[in-house]
């Protein structure tokens, strides 16, 4: 284990904490439910450390953290509802799935291509010291390699991610030890995506009666099901060995032959993380493109090769 980089939460260290996310690097904070690790969520390729630190076969939506109301409306787009919780329940246990707002600053990857973003105001101390020093939004899903329990002590973060992290900030045992509620108001109704220490009575209280997943058709993406899918306009082509001249290019390393009308790499120099960092964001604006088809060229499966794989398959799968 190291636990060289695990630290007690002094003010100096939660501004070393914020220089270090600023840069780019990850760090494990405390929150009152779990454990979170944390990325500027600005920035795709810190985003784009995440899920190469989890080892996450797929890329999952994720929690964005600000310090409060004002900052999440900087990101997502509050209706009544939503906004009524928000003024319940935050600083809180409860995350909220709202669409981006038209600019969002929020890397697209910690939506997962996805229109909506996930945003909590955490109540922890540590939590809040943190993300108002760094004065940016930061994408933190639970801070356990995929497929373990989430930590409720900065000792289990050591022992799982330890050497993947620039810093993790020690701030005892999570009172709660589960994770957040998750709501998702829309016209329809409010649905909880995933349950937690906010209960759903006193969730309808506030936003009036829910909506149940099972019986609903239209129901929203719920979590870890990925029901829906960002699904690009164009016919999605993989594993393109060479491109037509209608075609717009998704490269990964030297482009092939060809003269499509756009190209745009993943990563010019094979780099899986620079890939996994500009996947939705250059899949996006391929697909504003006047093209036939989005050709994209192989991607090895290997690390983060195998989330972009399985992302880039259920695009062109529709
Ligand atoms: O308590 C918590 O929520 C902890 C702490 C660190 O804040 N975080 C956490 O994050 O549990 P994570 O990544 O383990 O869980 C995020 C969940 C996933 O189940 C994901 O599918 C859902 O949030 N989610 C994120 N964005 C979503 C979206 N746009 N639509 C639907 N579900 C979303
Ligand atoms: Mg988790």
């Amino acid at each position: 284990m190291s636990g060289l980089n695990l630290v007690s939460t002094t003010k100096t260290a939660i501004k070393r904490a914020a220089h270090l996310l600023r840069d780019g690097n990850l760090v494990a904070f405390p929150t009152e439910t779990v454990y979170g690790l944390g990325a500027d969520a600005t920035s795709d390729q810190a985003v784009a450390r995440i899920f190469e630190a989890k080892g996450r076969p797929q890329f999952n939506p994720l929690i964005v953290h600000v310090a409060d109301l004002d900052a999440a409306q900087r990101i997502g787009t509050f209706d009544k509802k939503s906004l009524a919780l928000a003024h319940h329940f935050w600083p809180g246990p409860l995350t909220l799935v709202v669409p981006r707002t038209k600019n969002c600053p929020a890397s697209l990857l910690a939506s997962a291509g996805l229109d909506t973003i996930a945003i909590r105001v955490p109540g922890h101390p540590v939590a809040q010291a943190l993300l108002q020093t760094l004065g940016r939004p930061v994408a933190a899903p639970s801070a356990n390699p995929s497929g373990q329990v989430s930590p409720t002590r900065a000792i289990h973060v050591a022992q799982g991610l330890g050497h993947k992290v620039a810093m993790i900030l020690d701030g005892g045992p999570c009172k709660q030890g589960l994770e957040s509620t998750i709501v998702r108001a829309t016209d329809e109704g409010t649905y909880i995506l995933r349950p937690g220490t906010i209960t759903r009575e006193q969730i309808a209280d506030i936003a009036g009666p829910l909506l149940n997943m099972e019986s609903t058709p239209k129901r929203p993406q719920s979590p870890g099901q990925l029901l829906k899918h960002y699904a690009p306009k164009h016919p999605i082509r993989l594993n393109a060995t060479s491109v037509e001249d209608s075609e717009a290019l998704l490269a990964f390393g030297p482009p092939c032959p060809g003269k499509p009308k756009t190209i745009l790499n993943l990563s010019a120099d094979k780099n899986l993380t620079e890939a996994a960092a500009n996947l939705f964001a250059h899949l996006r604006t391929l697909d504003e493109t006047d093209c036939t088809t989005i050709a994209v060229m192989p991607i090895p499966s290997e690390g983060l090769g195998e989330a972009i794989n399985d992302r880039l398959k259920r695009a062109a799968e529709k």
